[in-house]
C-alpha cells in the first residue's frame, strides 16, 4: 500500500495517519525520539486508563449540547488545513542563532509529543470502547491530534529531524490515571493548549516581525481544535455532578496548580525562544493562566488566585528549585545527589505554598458550552 499518497492533514482516521507517519519515519532522527522518550515531571507523558469505566459514560444529561458539538466536529472544518502551502515561508535553519534553534527544536519536539500523547490515548479509547457516543468523540479527537503531531513533524523534518511516532507508541512508558484524573488533566491541557496557541497567535498578529517561523500562522485553526476537545471534556464532566463537587474539588485544585506550575517551569527553560517571539515569559504565563481560568469556570467551581501575593514568588521559587535539581543531576556523585535532594525539598515546599493559596469559588453554569472568544 502506498500510504504516502495522502497527507496527514487530509486523513480522518488516526490509524491511517500513523501508518503515514511510520512510512516517513525512515528519515526520523534518534536524538529527537530520545528527547520525546524522556519521562520527567516536566516532559509530556503518555497515559492509559480504565477504558471500561470510560466506556460506561452516559451522555444523556448533556445530549443536546453533545450532539451539536459532535456535528461540528464531524463537519471537519480544519480538514486539509495542517499542510504546508504558499504561506509557509522559507525557514533558514542554518542561519538561526544556535541557542534559539536548540530551544525551538526542543519546543517542537515537546509539542509534538504532547499532541501525540493525546492521539494515543484517544485512539485507544476508540479501539477499546463499544459506547457509540464515546467512541465517536474519541475517534474525532484522535483524528485531530494525529494531524497536529504530523504537521509539527513536517516542520521538524525541514531541520533534518523528526520524532518517530510509531516507535514512541511501542516503547514510551505509559502512566496510569484513573478516568476522573484523565478528565481533569485532559480537560485542562486542552484548554491551556488553546490559551497558549491563541495568545501567541494574537501577539504575532500584532507584532509580525517576531514571527520567526511560519508554523505560528497555523495556530488559530489549531487552537480551535483544542478548544473543541476541551468542550467535549467539559460535557463529560457535566454528566456526573460528583466529579466537580465535594472532595473532588481538592483534586481539581491539585490539577490546576500542577498544570499551571509545570507550564511555568517548562516555559522558563526556553528564554531565547520567548525572546525571539518578543514575549515576556512571566507576562505570557499569567496571560495564559488568566484565559484558562476564565474558560474553566464553565466546568470547575473554583479557580486559582493567580494575583495572590504568594503566587508569583512561589512559581519563581519552584523554577529556581528546578534549575538546582537539573544542576545536581548533571553534576552527579554525592555532591550532585545532595544538591538534587535540596532542590526537590525546595520544589515541594514551593508547590505546597502554591496549593494552599485560598482558591476563588464560582457558580458553574447549567450548560457549559462556550465558543472560542480570544
Ligand atoms: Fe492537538
Ligand atoms: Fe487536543
Amino acid at each position: 500500500m502506498n500510504v504516502q499518497a495522502k497527507h496527514t492533514s487530509d486523513i480522518t482516521d488516526a490509524e491511517e495517519s500513523l501508518a503515514v507517519q511510520e512510512e516517513l519515519s525512515k528519515l526520523d532522527s534518534t536524538a529527537a525520539t530520545e528527547i520525546a522518550m524522556q519521562n520527567t515531571l516536566l516532559t509530556p507523558r503518555f497515559y492509559t486508563t480504565d477504558f471500561d469505566e470510560m466506556d460506561a459514560i452516559d451522555v444523556s444529561p448533556v445530549r443536546e449540547d453533545w450532539d451539536k458539538l459532535i456535528a461540528q466536529m464531524v463537519s471537519d472544518p480544519n480538514k486539509g488545513h495542517f499542510k504546508k502551502n504558499e504561506d509557509w515561508d522559507h525557514v533558514d535553519w542554518d542561519g538561526m542563532e544556535p541557542k534559539l534553534k536548540k530551544e525551538f527544536i526542543d519546543f517542537l519536539i515537546s509539542s509534538c509529543t504532547a499532541e501525540f500523547s493525546g492521539c494515543v490515548l484517544y485512539k485507544e479509547m476508540k479501539r477499546r470502547g463499544s459506547n457509540k457516543d464515546i467512541t465517536q468523540l474519541f475517534q474525532l479527537m484522535a483524528r485531530d491530534e494525529a494531524r497536529h503531531a504530523g504537521f509539527i513533524n513536517d516542520a521538524l523534518r525541514e531541520a533534518g529531524i523528526a520524532v518517530n511516532l510509531g516507535f514512541l507508541t511501542q516503547k514510551k512508558k505509559y502512566t496510569y490515571f484513573r478516568p476522573k484524573f484523565i478528565y481533569y488533566a485532559t480537560y485542562l491541557s486542552e484548554k491551556i493548549g488553546y490559551a497558549r496557541y491563541i495568545t501567541i497567535y494574537r501577539h504575532l498578529e500584532a507584532n509580525p516581525e517576531h514571527r520567526f517561523h511560519p508554523i505560528f500562522k497555523w495556530f488559530r485553526e489549531w487552537c480551535n481544535d483544542e478548544f473543541s476537545h476541551g468542550e467535549a471534556f467539559a460535557l463529560l464532566l457535566k454528566t456526573d455532578p460528583k466529579l466537580t463537587s465535594g472532595g473532588n474539588v481538592w483534586w481539581i485544585k491539585f490539577f490546576l496548580t500542577a498544570v499551571y506550575s509545570t507550564m511555568w517551569v517548562r516555559d522558563h527553560q526556553r528564554p531565547e525562544f520567548h525572546k525571539a517571539l518578543g514575549v515576556d515569559m512571566s507576562w505570557y504565563g499569567q496571560e495564559v493562566f488568566r484565559k484558562t481560568s476564565e474558560i474553566s469556570k464553565q466546568a470547575f467551581p473554583i479557580t486559582l488566585d493567580i494575583d495572590h501575593p504568594r503566587w508569583m514568588p512561589n512559581l519563581e521559587r519552584l523554577q529556581r528549585a528546578n534549575v538546582q535539581i537539573a544542576e545536581g543531576k548533571k553534576q552527579g556523585g554525592i555532591g550532585g545527589a545532595l544538591k538534587r535532594g535540596v532542590g526537590m525539598a525546595k520544589a515541594a515546599a514551593a508547590f505546597v505554598s502554591l496549593y494552599t493559596i485560598p482558591s476563588i469559588s464560582h457558580a458553574v453554569p447549567d450548560s457549559p458550552r462556550l465558543e472560542p472568544a480570544y
